[in-house]
């Protein structure tokens, strides 16, 4: 056999080898141009990858799987629980003010990541553009972008941030945030950074799937996808030159994060790590959250999906529960850390994950399936921990620090993170003093206030609101 007309005949030999050749039957079909975008596609995808990482088992072949790592599983090493930073706050005031320093000397920088498809939630734009504030619906790019400029502006510096987004999300935030002048963020503190895709495969078969006759269908490579993407992007350049070694990391689901929270930079300093993650307490042994743990002195997350349940429901010898750090995806890394590790493709596993996915079938009928039809190919910025020396797992207070946008309703959803952000806001204005109508409905924009104690700068005791009360910059 040999190639169609105009089909690279070396392209050709390689769908062929790896048995993939069925990605042109629609080839005479075509027209010049979605020919075009074809061979272009095909050309982006490493074959002999996605062979290795559909074999069955792929994912686990290297080394053991992670449910009998976790048979090995402590209580991390590093750990500043929420009781010692209440018990001591001459070192939490420290860490503040070694945290404030990293600002003001503009070390630090924030990533973003805004690539995911936000599939559970069923927003028909980028998750970021939700609205999510209580009174004035604002989005949660909008909260995550005055909470960046309040912390500058307290710094007296810029704080640069990095957005990843993807296919799927970009040229329509890239938009969003020119519609809106970036939130107030200057054109260059602002740098935009596409991940990459991988393609979806029939989980039968392993064939990779065609979205449309001369599309196939590929989706974000996952938020471990941030270190080729920076590397690619030269994001790690622009942070050198700019002196940034300290990389603030979250995630556009969670408008409650504290952006470059100073305390947590300074603990991360202090504990002279390279990579720190903020935690809460499980509130159950089966709550779906990844658990932070050390295997073989090596601090790391193991997904929930993966612990075994008599091991997440094992206790100490007070009865709490041993495994009870889960991991918000809030993250300090250092940026000398991440490079070393992204300059290295292959450090990063790829994750299988079963999902529904469109396609057209060999007679071009649009597919759209009931049940998980395709395998999905991912990394996870947290496997980068156990390549870490000192990992710092710092617990917060889940009530104010993590409320993340998951799904349609339910736990976490639109309605837990709006009513988390209402209960904060009047919870601050309340510290202040102030006496709030029942069921009063509050924001405040970062602008305003970043946090209750600059809010009592502002706000006297005797202030006076009538429900819904904004405060804005
Ligand atoms: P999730 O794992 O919750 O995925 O992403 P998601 O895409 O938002 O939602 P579902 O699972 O389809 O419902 C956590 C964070 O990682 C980002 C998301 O944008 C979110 O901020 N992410 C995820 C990426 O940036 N790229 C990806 O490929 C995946």
């Amino acid at each position: 056999m040999s190639a169609p007309e105009s089909f690279p005949e070396d392209l050709y030999q390689t769908l062929a080898d790896f048995d993939q050749s069925h990605l042109l039957t629609w080839w005479n079909d075509l027209s010049e141009q979605a020919q075009s975008e074809l061979v272009t596609q095909i050309q982006h995808i490493n074959f002999a990858q996605i062979q290795r990482l559909y074999a069955p088992g792929a994912t686990n072949q290297k080394t053991e799987s992670p449910a009998q790592k976790a048979e090995r599983a402590t209580r991390p090493a590093t750990v500043v629980r929420l009781e010692d930073r209440s018990s001591s706050p001459a070192e939490s005031e420290e860490a503040t003010k070694q945290g404030q320093k990293l600002l003001e000397a503009g070390r630090v920088g924030a990533i973003l990541v805004a690539g995911g498809q936000g599939s559970r939630l069923g927003f028909s734009h980028p998750k970021g553009m939700y609205p999510i504030g209580p009174v004035k619906q604002t989005s949660l790019f909008q909260i995550l972008v005055e909470q960046l400029r309040a912390r500058a502006r307290q710094a007296g510096q810029p704080i640069f941030y990095f957005i990843m987004t993807s296919d799927a999300t970009h040229d329509e935030t890239v938009e969003y945030f020119q519609q809106h002048q970036n939130f107030g963020l200057a054109e260059d503190e602002l740098y935009f950074f596409k991940q990459g895709t991988m393609p979806a495969v029939d989980a039968e078969s392993g064939l990779v799937l065609l979205a449309e006759k001369h599309r196939i269908a590929v989706s974000p490579d996952g938020h471990g996808g941030m270190l080729a993407a920076l590397k690619n992007n030269g994001m790690f350049d622009v942070m050198r030159e700019k002196g940034i070694d300290t990389l603030y990391y979250h995630q556009v689901d969670n408008p409650t994060a504290i952006v470059c929270d100073p305390e947590f930079l300074g603990y991360h300093q202090k504990a002279n790590a390279e990579v720190s993650v903020k935690v809460v307490s499980k509130r159950s042994p089966d709550e779906k959250m990844g658990i932070v743990c050390d295997v073989d002195e090596k601090t790391q997350i193991i997904e929930y999906s993966d612990l075994p349940h008599h091991i997440a429901e094992q206790t100490d010898e007070e009865g709490k529960l041993l495994h009870w750090a889960g991991s918000t995806a809030i993250h300090i890394f250092n940026r000398d850390f991440l490079e070393q590790i992204a300059n290295d493709d292959d450090r990063l596993p790829f994750h299988q994950a079963n999902k529904k996915v469109p396609y057209i079938d060999g007679s071009s009928k649009q597919v759209e399936p009931e049940k998980p039809n395709a395998i999905k190919f991912e990394r996870f910025i947290f496997d980068v921990l156990p390549e870490a020396e000192t990992v710092l797992v710092y617990e917060i207070d889940r009530q104010r620090e993590f409320n993340p946008v998951k799904n349609a309703e339910g736990q976490d959803s639109p309605q837990t993170a709006h009513e988390a952000l209402n209960r904060i806001f009047s919870g601050w204005l309340t510290s202040c003093g102030v006496t709030l109508p029942a069921d009063a409905t509050v924001e405040i924009s970062p602008l305003y206030a970043v946090d209750e104690t600059e809010l009592k700068q502002k706000i006297s005791a005797d202030a006076e609101f009538t429900s819904p009360v904004y405060l804005g910059e």
